[in-house]
């Protein structure tokens, strides 16, 4: 393959593993046709820009928050939905900040994640086999042969919600919502006497009492203080829907795939020469790479070496999910190895796909310790290698749900039937993920200074 952007054609050549299996190829050639024409849900310049803070913290000089759904519904495509899980992520971004002194790259799983890979192309239940769910951009979740069938036009669904949701994004993060100096009204319904929401409250009021500070000084932090910069990212799964949003921008001549300003590639399409490598490779955006325990460092460094041949900072985020048990052990090599070749990516923690397991009562679940020992585990590596602990990736939603077990609110395996509401995988509800924020903080805060290249520099942005 030459190193244009292959054609549609071409890459389904490859026999691409977890794409549906459509049965109306014309309904599925026009879905795709009209995807083309859309617009762009981001602006090239966009991705640019984030690549530009993904190798600052490359360099140790910033750290990622990335964070949403397992899987986005078409259903939580409302402003509640979308405002919980911004508000949750801002909340644990100034957490973040404010103890790491280091400027905070917010990136949402959201305005995009609606397709998912899967371990069976079945499901069984009750004697009844139908196709798995795969997310919403590929077919409904309810069990019954109509919702189930694979429905090309919900690709273009699936462009509108993430249109729709971006677009209330976006007026949240630089309409005054994300106001740092009204961070104490996001979480003003937050249960009072949860510990978490007393450290919360505490934190606030530092930080009243700095912008205070800072405006009595004469320092006019204004516009810093009431905008934000949120990205948007999802897994680059469906490869029908990716090649329709893959552009040439105007400006540099370059392909990007304006659905989402970062893609990342699954544990479970990564494979080299395959197709998802052989598109995102050709793309400007920044790219994420989730790595499992199955693979080898030299497994590593070959992805590496083909999503990232000019070596260049920003790039990549390598996003680890090993499981609390192994990643001590298998997480030195893999960041060795990478190191060895020259190039600065971003190490980033994924704590939860390496530790789902089945409760005894069904529910597919994660627990906060499992969660917690993978996170200090992938701090303790890096400490003792002396590289940068780059971000953490979570999957959590606004919403006070039970679908993860412990944290201070000790949900139990009892507990998950209270409010059991994902599709796929267990999200942290709002307290596990800010009381997550003030663990990782604290982590961040007693780092080695050596691990910090040029954290002199603290912008005000949050
Ligand atoms: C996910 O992030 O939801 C996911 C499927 O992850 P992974 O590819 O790491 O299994
Ligand atoms: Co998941």
């Amino acid at each position: 393959m030459t190193d244009s952007v292959p054609s549609l054609d071409q890459l389904r050549a490859l026999r691409p593993p977890q794409q549906p299996a459509y049965d109306d190829p014309a309904g599925l050639a026009k879905a795709v046709d009209e995807l083309r024409r859309l617009p762009p849900l981001v602006f090239a310049g966009e991705c640019d820009g984030l690549r530009s803070r993904l190798a600052q913290a490359a360099a140790g000089r910033a750290f990622v928050l990335q964070g949403g759904d397992c899987a986005e519904t078409f259903d939580a495509v409302t402003a509640a939905s979308i405002r919980g899980r911004l508000r949750v992520l801002l909340s644990m971004a100034v957490v973040l900040t404010y103890a790491a002194e280091v400027p905070v790259v917010k990136i949402g799983r959201i305005a995009g994640q609606y397709a998912k890979p899967r371990s069976e192309d079945m499901e069984t239940r009750g004697g009844v086999t139908l196709p798995a769910y795969r997310g919403d951009a590929v077919n409904g979740f309810p069990f019954t042969a109509a919702d189930r069938r694979p429905d090309p036009r919900r690709l273009l669904r699936a462009y509108n919600a993430s249109a729709a949701t971006f677009n209330l994004v976006r007026a949240f993060v630089t309409g005054g919502f994300a106001d740092l100096r009204a961070m104490h009204l996001w979480n003003a319904d937050f249960v009072r006497e949860a510990n978490v929401s007393a450290r919360y409250e505490q934190l606030t009021a530092e930080i009243d009492r700095a912008v205070a500070f800072m405006a009595a000084c004469g320092v006019d932090a204004g516009q810093a203080f009431r905008t934000v910069d949120f990205y948007a990212s999802h897994e680059a799964l469906l490869l029908d829907y990716e090649h329709a949003l893959t552009r040439i921008d105007s400006r540099t001549g370059q392909p990007y795939n304006v659905g989402g300003h970062l893609l990342w590639i699954g544990e479970r399409t990564r494979t080299v020469g395959g197709a998802h490598v052989e598109l995102m490779r050709r793309l400007r955006n920044p790219l994420g790479l989730k790595i499992g325990p199955a693979a080898s460092p030299a497994d590593v460094v070959a992805t590496v070496e083909a999503l990232d041949p000019g070596r260049e900072p920003g790039r990549l985020m390598v996003i680890t999910r090993l499981g609390a048990a192994r990643v001590r052990d298998l997480l030195p090599p893999i960041v060795a190895a990478v190191e060895a070749t020259g190039r600065k990516v971003v190490w980033v923690c994924d704590p939860m796909h390496g530790n789902t397991f089945t409760a005894a009562n069904g529910y597919k679940t994660r627990s906060f310790d499992d969660v917690t020992a993978e996170l200090n585990g992938f701090f303790d590596v890096h400490a003792a290698l002396g590289t940068w602990p780059g971000g953490v990736h979570f999957e959590l939603t606004g919403d006070d749900v039970t679908e993860c077990v412990g944290g201070l609110g000790d949900i139990s395996e009892a507990d998950l039937a209270n409010r059991y509401e994902t599709v796929c995988d267990p999200r942290l509800n709002r307290q596990q993920s800010l009381e997550l924020a003030f663990m990782v903080a604290d982590r961040l805060s007693g780092l080695d200074h050596s691990q910090r290249a040029g954290s002199d520099y603290v912008p005000l942005d949050f």
